[in-house]
């Protein structure tokens, strides 16, 4: 392996395929390759009617080096990535394999992060059938090593310690987009390319430097939900929620495993180089997570509204904390079921340095802040004044 970093060969003037380099994490991942190796990222990307695949992926790139701290990254963006017009719906992702000749690696990173029933054809096909595509594109160029990016929560209603291996059968997925990376796991493991690994972050939030996101999900989505229903009760009770704490029935000292996207990138990006065969599985999460109840007290604290209450009986949640609890629905799947991801196969691979982020209140605030200020930015101001937060 090249002392610099992933697959030998991909340093060695190959090439590199990847999905998703147009999202959050892949931008991440696709700056942090150009880094540390030598090769050409071949990006499989969508164009759009006013915007070609090329100049979207460029201008994705080019505004992630700034977003992530990265300006000297612009020259390697233009010279060595290449964007193949594709489309994980068609068959081989619409991409003919002889362009992918050079690559010896495979990264499929694209999928859909909706998680609503209503959506859920367009998630298992993007998040299934798009695998399929991917990786019946990578068999066809013959490429050896196909790295696919799940996410933790494939971990569903299990609780405890969650190892890092296939999904157990019993295993009942919290909505259709857990269902859909479980699913596609498994068309990994069934693949007859020599190297698959299934690679499995948590929550994934902004930059540790800058943060910055550019995708909000996850932790976002719970900070996006509340502001919302905050916003909401001003609009019909004033500052209620000020002095009235809101109470949740889940428990506060449940792990949330947050981690920043740098450290994912770096992670992947060191997974890759090194040499494994056969299937392998990998949790990228925060070996010190935060306890949710912090998280959500300094959210609450960070929208001007009263500490919150845990651990309260379902019944005596108010009209005002279901809804709260309604609109948190998907988010708070995170944290009915505690569970730890267990790391040790990662951490063989590329160490603990970068699973070890200490997001105590103090260390998040900033995280938040960067969103707030973004979402109060992109909204209308309400007729009942200023939300809480500025
Ligand atoms: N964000 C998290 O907290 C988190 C946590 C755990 C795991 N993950 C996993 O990390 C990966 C990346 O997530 P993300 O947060 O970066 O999501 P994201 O910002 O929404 O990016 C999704 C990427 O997939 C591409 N894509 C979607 N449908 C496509 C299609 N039909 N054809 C081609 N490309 C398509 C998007 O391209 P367009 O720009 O064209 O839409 C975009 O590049 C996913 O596999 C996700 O499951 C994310």
């Amino acid at each position: 392996m090249n002392a610099r970093g992933p697959d030998r060969r991909a340093t060695d003037g190959s090439a590199i395929a990847l999905t998703g380099a147009t999202g959050f994490v892949g931008s991440a991942l696709a700056l942090e390759l150009l880094a540390r190796t030598d090769a050409t990222l071949l990006c499989i990307a969508r164009g759009t009617a006013d915007e070609p695949a090329d100049a979207r992926l460029l201008r994705g790139l080019l505004a992630a080096c700034d977003a992530y701290g990265h300006a000297e990254l612009k020259p390697a963006v233009r010279a060595r990535c290449r964007a193949l017009g594709g489309d994980l719906l068609a068959e081989r992702c619409g991409v003919e394999p002889a362009l992918l000749s050079s690559a010896d690696v495979f990264v499929h990173c694209a999928a859909s992060l909706q998680y609503k029933d209503r959506y859920r054809d367009e998630i298992l096909q993007t998040n299934e059938r798009g695998t399929a595509n991917a990786l019946a594109l990578a068999e066809a160029a013959e490429i050896p090593a196909f790295h696919y990016v799940s996410t933790a929560y494939v971990a569903g209603d299990r609780e405890g310690a969650i190892a890092e291996a296939a999904v157990p059968a019993h295993t009942r997925p919290n909505n259709v987009y857990e269902e859909s990376k479980i699913r596609a796991e498994a068309l990994v493991a069934a693949a007859p390319i020599e190297t698959r690994r299934v690679i499995r972050p948590s929550v994934v939030i902004g930059h540790s430097r800058t943060f910055h996101a550019t995708s909000f999900t996850g932790m976002y989505g719970f900070i996006r939900a509340l502001w919302h229903a905050n916003r909401l009760v001003e609009g019909r009770l004033g500052g209620l929620l000020r002095y009235r704490p809101l109470r949740f029935d889940f428990a506060a000292d449940f792990e949330l495993n947050l981690i920043p996207v740098d450290a994912v990138a770096r992670v992947i990006c060191g997974l890759l180089s090194a040499p494994s065969r056969g299937l392998s599985h990998h949790h990228v999460a925060n070996v010190t997570p935060p306890a949710i109840g912090e998280a959500v007290a300094l959210l609450c604290e960070t929208l001007g509204l009263a500490r919150p209450l845990f651990s309260v009986a379902e019944a005596e949640l108010s009209s005002i904390d279901r809804e709260v609890s309604r609109a948190t629905r998907f988010y708070q799947s995170y944290l009915r079921y505690p569970k730890t991801f267990e790391t040790a196969a990662t951490e063989a691979v590329v160490g603990r340095s970068d699973l070890t982020w200490d997001l105590c209140a103090a260390n998040l605030y900033p995280y938040g802040i960067a969103y707030l200020e973004q979402l109060e930015a992109s909204a209308p101001r309400s007729t009942a004044g200023a939300p809480a937060a500025s």
